[in-house]
């Protein structure tokens, strides 16, 4: 492992004024995103989309510090044949690829969901790094099942041990293969449970994530977070101000989340795209936490652009014109300067 290299990763991918494009909506989750817009989910349209966003350049340059790429984007190529890895790279851009297998039911603990990979995972880590990959990631998804969060309501003590232990394997390999790690254990925000719920359990499994990166020897210096924002449930009838958001995150990530941890990539997770960005720019006006804070969205980066874009060529300016507009914001957003 070469700690300085992943290091000097980890700190290019929180560079102030930019953050990362989750550009790896798996093959499923993407055709979802398509069928939102009526079109189809081949391997053309999937190309034809994320060559749309990787050649909008300014957004790139400015606001785009790295891309997580799904496995078939990785070897893919743009219409004229450029790799999209080239592609990404002239930018100056860092191109990064998830590597989990998807969440699956955990036996033994009905309706929670275990993320699997770990096996062959050292082997694909050299792929990836020879395909020109910097940083990865695996996504555990831990849910709410109920408002109140007693025994016998998910998430268990069981489920969170599973997945922070597979995220703490995860992350030592791919420091092994030179590979910085984004451990991200999102807490998911659909539900009837109050803020107070979220708070709680991100808390929790914050808490249990670090003992689990210490106990797999995993270097902090060489990882990044992406974490969710402390929210009420979607379901809930009462919302929280932006403030509210951005206090108790910041309150949960000092408590939890070390120092050396070079920066801390927040995913939107479902949030509306405008409240993503005011959320991430009140943290970072609060400021005073010894991480950068910045964005790793995929849908509050994407999501304007799709219905811009419609599938259709004809909307191209449109689209690239909408996604260069979510990344602007954002970049003001990580720097506590954006403006309502
Ligand atoms: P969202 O920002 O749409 O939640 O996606 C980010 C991501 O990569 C989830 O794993």
């Amino acid at each position: 492992m070469n700690l300085e290299q992943l290091n000097a990763v980890a700190i290019k991918m929180v560079t102030p004024g930019k953050g990362l494009l989750a550009a790896d909506e798996s093959t499923g989750t993407i055709g979802k995103r398509f069928d939102s817009i009526n079109t189809d989910n081949n391997e053309t349209n999937r190309r034809d989309w994320r060559e749309m966003l990787f050649r909008t350049d300014k957004a790139m340059q400015d606001h785009v510090s790295g891309v997580i790429l799904f496995e078939e984007t990785l070897y893919q190529s743009a219409k004229d044949g450029t790799s999209f890895v080239d592609l990404i790279k002239s930018h100056g851009s860092i191109p990064g690829i998830k590597v989990d297998m998807g969440a699956k039911p955990l036996a033994g603990r009905p309706g929670e969901t275990i993320t699997e990979g770990l096996d062959g995972l050292r082997d694909r880590l050299k792929k990836y790094y020879a395909q020109g990959a910097r940083f990865a990631k695996w996504r555990a998804v831990i849910e709410i099942s109920h408002p109140g969060y007693a025994d016998g309501v998910t998430p268990s003590a069981g489920a969170i041990k599973a997945n922070t232990h597979a995220l703490a394997r995860y992350a030592a390999l791919c420091q092994e293969a030179n590979i910085v790690p984004i451990v991200e254990p999102e807490i998911l925000m659909g539900g009837f449970h109050g803020i107070q719920t979220c708070q709680d359990v991100t808390e929790h499994v914050l808490k249990a994530l670090y003992i689990e990166l210490w106990e797999q020897g995993v270097e902090l210096e060489g990882t990044i977070l992406k974490p969710n924002m402390i929210v009420p449930g979607k379901r809930c009838m009462v919302q929280a101000s932006v403030e509210e958001v951005a206090e108790r995150t910041l309150h949960v990530l000092t408590n939890c989340v070390p120092s050396a941890v070079p920066g801390i990539a927040f995913l939107s997770g479902g949030q509306d795209n405008i409240d993503a960005t005011a959320h991430l720019d009140m943290m970072n006006k609060i400021g005073g936490f010894p991480w950068k804070l910045t964005y790793s969205y995929g849908r509050a980066l994407q999501q304007s652009a799709l219905f811009a874009w419609k599938g259709d060529t004809a909307n191209y300016d449109a689209a690239q014109a909408a996604f260069y507009k979510r990344a602007h914001m954002n970049g003001l957003a990580s720097k506590g300067e954006w403006d309502a």
